[in-house]
């Protein structure tokens, strides 16, 4: 034996038995982690489903029950996971979902979240409700690649200051929640009386009061009103994509792709609205089905795994986004925490290519999965 051998078998036992952080080499090692170091009360809410929680737990359910058709005998001696979302190119087919404040992890929040997304090339989807404000998500990387999630509000005002506001900082397209018209009863924040930050505490409404002279549309802004004329009205306001967030069924995807938006993100809010929803995996054959290619689709939930991401694109998703293992890798070690879910997610995912024949993304088709009987 070596000295060199020696000093990495040591560093290999360090890593594996010894090293806390260090032996987080999966994205449940980062879960645990969270759910050890988080309040129970900052905790519950990260974690929340509505009601029963069957939809949030079926979100990562659905995926075991797809199985893989690999491919031998393809030479991935070179594989390339680059891909590009609505044009721009990005490293690798996972972004970042977006996610209320994201101080409740880490104390710079979103800023960390940033410089990650930016560092990994990839998307970073930005939260209406983030606990900085647009301006500083990007003066924290001011070249990475963002959209910026959207309500539209009560008062339209303010939904269309937003987007005043984001064009201005470059983002490249609007992603518009549709799936929020009330929010989803999720019983653990209601027995831990969890309180959302006071509007002043959602940096991007920060002057809103000084904007609005309405503060009631500050406290309660979410219009269960909203229909597609609405999104019309969107249209109407600004040049920039607009993705609709929160498709789950073929009707509505027909619907937006008639309405002249440019992708969908199939989604059911993590599991946190309706529950006994489809989980997004097993909703986006019949989707992607009924768009036929004329937008781009994209999926969040339950993505856990580099597996996990090749199913979902061999279904036909564009890019798959994730949601709470930002938070997990907040609470780890902030930027660096979250880089490493996302290198994690790009490790695996360019090893599952690998495994099963697929030197690029184009090669990723539907005849690599199959539903599974049980
Ligand atoms: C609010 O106003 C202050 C003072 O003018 C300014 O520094 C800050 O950037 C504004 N915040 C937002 C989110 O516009
Ligand atoms: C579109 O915008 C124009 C100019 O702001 C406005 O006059 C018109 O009423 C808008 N149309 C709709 C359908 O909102
Ligand atoms: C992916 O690989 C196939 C087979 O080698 C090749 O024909 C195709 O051009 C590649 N696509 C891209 C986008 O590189």
């Amino acid at each position: 034996m070596t000295w060199r051998s020696l000093f990495i078998f040591l560093g290999l036992f360090w890593t594996t038995f010894l090293g806390s952080e260090m032996s987080l080499i999966c994205l449940s090692d980062f879960e645990e982690y969270a759910r050890d170091h988080l309040s129970k009360v900052t905790w519950d809410f990260i974690a929340a489903g509505a009601d029963d929680c069957f939809t949030r737990d079926d979100n990562l359910l659905a995926f075991k029950r797809i199985r893989l058709r690999p491919r031998m005998l393809c030479d991935v001696s070179e594989i390339d996971t680059k891909t590009t979302v609505l044009g721009k190119e990005i490293a690798f087919p996972v972004g970042i979902a977006p996610t209320i404040n994201h101080r409740l992890a880490w104390p710079d929040g979103e800023l960390s979240t940033s410089r990650a997304s930016d560092a990994m090339n990839t998307c970073y989807i930005t939260s209406t409700f983030s606990s900085s404000s647009a301006e500083e998500i990007t003066a924290a990387a001011p070249n990475g690649l963002r959209w910026f999630q959207l309500y539209i509000f009560r008062n339209r005002k303010m939904s269309e200051q937003l987007v005043r506001r984001v064009e201005a900082l470059n983002y490249k397209a609007l992603v518009l929640t549709v799936d929020v018209p009330y929010g989803g009863k999720r019983r653990n924040d209601i027995r831990n009386n969890f309180k959302f930050p006071k509007y002043f505490e959602v940096k991007n409404f920060e002057n809103a009061s000084e904007r609005s002279d309405d503060l009631e549309s500050l406290t309660n802004p979410l219009d269960p009103s909203v229909s597609w004329k609405d999104v019309h009205w969107l249209q109407n306001l600004t040049r920039l994509p607009i993705i609709i967030k929160g498709i789950l069924t073929k009707e509505d995807a027909e619907l937006a792709v008639e309405h002249g938006v440019q992708g969908i993100i199939v989604s059911n809010h993590g599991g946190r609205q309706l529950d006994g929803v489809l989980a997004t995996i097993d909703a986006l054959p019949e989707i992607v089905n009924a768009v036929q290619g004329r937008v781009e689709v994209y999926v969040d939930g339950g993505i856990r795994t580099g597996s996990d991401v090749l199913k979902a694109l061999a279904l036909g998703a564009r890019c798959v986004f994730i949601g709470r293992p930002i938070f997990w890798g907040l609470t780890s070690q902030g930027e660096e925490g979250v880089r490493k879910i996302l290198q994690i997610l790009h490790d695996e995912f360019r090893l599952s290519m690998g495994l099963a024949g697929c030197k690029n993304i184009s090669e990723i088709n539907r005849n690599l999965v199959q539903f599974s009987k049980v």
